[in-house]
């Protein structure tokens, strides 16, 4: 993904830039390792006006030959010197970007990764990621070479006006005059081709959106026989991003133009003067030439710093924007105080009067006064019409949201005081579509519990029915299963689920099985693995299997945030309506109403 660093909105103040402080300060040594860098090489470069004009004055024009040979190693010094501290700057602060940049990416992504599902309803995962990409590198470009160029090009400045100043107050006087008059039309074209090239590049990126979109469903363009129409399209797209690219063009060559001409015209202009000046004995002809030196100095840092200058702005735009990021914390609320689940992990639940709706819709109730005990060991199945609230008590024993009323208690412990990390560490998840890490097939299960060994999960998979089909992966278990690489069928995928589970060892699993069916091989590996996960553990299932629900301890009824009936498979299809229709449309047994 190029970083489209032009499009960012810029700061509208540059304090942001002072968020930039803690992510520096760890290597303030680099920092002033790099000011005397800084410091000796612009020395030196103001020092060389002063050599060339004794070369001149007391060399050339006294005819010296042992002077001139003094003078220019003397010259060649101050250049050495000036490269050679040029180059160490340009390393050190190139460096401290890079570090200061690093360092920022990992604190941001932390941080995000610990967000609660209500930050990422309201910040989409696409803008997270251009902050971590495109904000970053433009806070890398102004966290070395910017600061540095901008002070180098301010201490030159400086320093150049006051040599200047000492080296001729009149001439001085003159280019002050000059300067306002060259550099005030560069700048407002500069700043013309920056908005067309700005206007450029959007066009180029509407014809790779309009290539993408169709290539993507190039099968469904040519079944509609698109084709002619699409290729018009993208026609109109090209034409117009060539259009904003000429235009830019004929701005950019007028910049060149003009600098040109202003910059060689006032440069001839003081020149002009000059050499008036040194006839009339007013000034050295040494010092007309080092006169000229630092006017392109001032020139040439003028130009740079009003550079530098908005890549300073756009840079305190993308601070502002990841200080956001790096500022957000999670809503949940964890006490300062945390208490701790007991020590013996029974997986013990009770749900008391919980209520709950989500934050992005506080005026619908997704739970009303649920409450529930489960044993240590049941299983239970919730059964519901699709928005009943089943997925929302996963979320909530998860500990994702606070609630709004009730407590949760796992263990006997109520999940508000103690850390969210704790509640987690016992609590299993076989959701319904299984997550594929970009790994190798052991390292997807490892998922389970970091710390596992390659027995273990080998063990884990070989319970959970995976080792068979694992194995003849072309590199076993080595095999890289990425999103685009080594596809797995559904039935794979949810038994590597259960593999990572089994690894985790949790007293409590929260299943929620998959709507879309398995063929039948398929199924009967999963449902054998998953018999063995269960075994001694709480679960609880969110069941769309007669199977399922008929080997269920207890079946819950919900409705509309609320338990309709509790009961087991052949009461509830004969006492309540609600669930014999679910069990005839669900799990397709018409015939289970009737038997009942
Ligand atoms: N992240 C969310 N933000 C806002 N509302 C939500 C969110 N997730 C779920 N809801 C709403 O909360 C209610 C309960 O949703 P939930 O996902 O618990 O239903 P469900 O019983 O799991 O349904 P299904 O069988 O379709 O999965 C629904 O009205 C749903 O629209
Ligand atoms: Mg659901």
């Amino acid at each position: 993904m190029p970083a489209d660093t032009d499009n960012r909105p810029k700061g509208k103040s540059l304090r942001p830039l002072r968020e930039l402080v803690p992510f520096i300060r760890p290597y303030t040594r680099v920092v002033l390792l790099a000011a005397v860098a800084l410091l000796v090489g612009a020395g030196a470069l103001l020092g060389l006006p002063i050599a060339l004009r004794y070369v001149i004055d007391y060399g050339i024009a006294a005819r010296d030959p042992a002077t001139i040979n003094q003078y220019f190693v003397g010259l060649f010094v101050v250049a050495l010197l000036f490269g050679l501290f040029a180059a160490l700057r340009l390393y050190l602060v190139t460096w401290l970007g890079e570090r200061v940049v690093a360092d920022i990416r990992k604190a941001v992504y932390a941080r995000v990764l610990r967000m609660d599902p209500t930050f990422f309803e309201v910040t989409q995962t696409g803008e997270v990621l251009s902050r971590l990409t495109t904000d970053t590198t433009l806070i890398q470009s102004i966290a070395g070479t910017g600061v540095s160029i901008a002070l180098r090009n301010v201490i030159q400045l400086v320093g150049a006006l006051v040599m200047l100043a000492i080296t001729s107050p009149r001439l001085m006087g003159m280019i002050l005059l000059l300067i306002p008059a060259v550099v005030v039309p560069l700048i407002v074209i500069g700043r013309r081709v920056r908005g067309l090239s700005r206007d450029a590049q959007d066009k180029v990126a509407t014809t790779s959106g309009l290539a993408g979109e169709t290539l993507n469903a190039v099968q469904t363009v040519q079944a509609f026989t698109l084709e002619e129409f699409q290729v018009g399209r993208f026609g109109e797209a090209v034409q117009a991003s060539f259009r904003a690219a000429a235009r830019r063009a004929k701005a950019g060559a007028l910049l060149t133009g003009t600098s040109i001409v202003a910059l060689f015209g006032a440069i001839t202009f003081v020149l002009w003067v000059g050499a008036h000046a040194v006839l009339a004995g007013e000034i050295t002809g040494g010092q007309l030439g080092q006169f000229l030196l630092y006017a392109m100095f001032v020139a040439g840092s003028a130009a740079s710093l009003s550079e530098v200058w908005s890549e300073v702005q756009r840079a305190a735009g993308a601070m502002e924007r990841l200080a956001e990021l790096l500022t957000a914390s999670p809503r949940i609320t964890v006490p300062a105080q945390p208490a701790s689940l007991p020590a013996r992990r029974e997986g013990r639940i009770v749900f008391e009067q919980v209520s709950f709706s989500y934050p992005s819709r506080p005026g619908s109730a997704a739970l009303r006064d649920f409450s529930l005990e489960i044993r240590p060991g049941e299983k239970v199945a919730f059964v519901g019409p699709s928005g009943a609230g089943k997925t929302t008590t996963f979320q909530l024993l998860m500990r994702f949201y606070d609630l709004a009323g009730g407590r949760i208690l796992v263990d006997g412990v109520d999940i508000a005081t103690v850390r969210p990390e704790d509640v987690r560490q016992r609590i299993g998840v076989v959701p319904q579509e299984t997550v594929v890490f970009a790994a190798s097939a052991r390292d997807n299960i490892r998922y389970g519990r970091t710390g596992a060994t390659d027995a273990e999960i080998e063990a884990a998979a070989t319970a959970a029915a995976a080792d068979e089909f694992i194995r003849k992966l072309p590199e076993g278990y080595d095999t890289f299963l990425g999103e685009r690489g080594t596809r797995l069928s559904g039935g794979q995928k949810q038994r590597i689920a259960i593999a990572r589970a089994l690894l985790k060892d949790p007293p409590v699993l929260l299943l929620d099985e998959a709507t879309s069916a398995l063929d039948a091989e398929s199924e009967r590996l999963v449902q054998e693995a998953l018999e063995y996960l269960e075994k001694d553990r709480t679960t609880i299932i969110i069941a769309h299997r007669l199977a399922t629900v008929l080997k269920a301890d207890r079946i819950v009824v919900m409705n509309e945030g609320r338990i309709e009936d509790i009961g087991r498979h052949e009461d509830l299809v004969r006492r309540n309506p609600l669930y014999a229709r679910l069990a005839e449309l669900q799990f397709g047994e018409a015939r289970a109403a009737d038997a009942a």
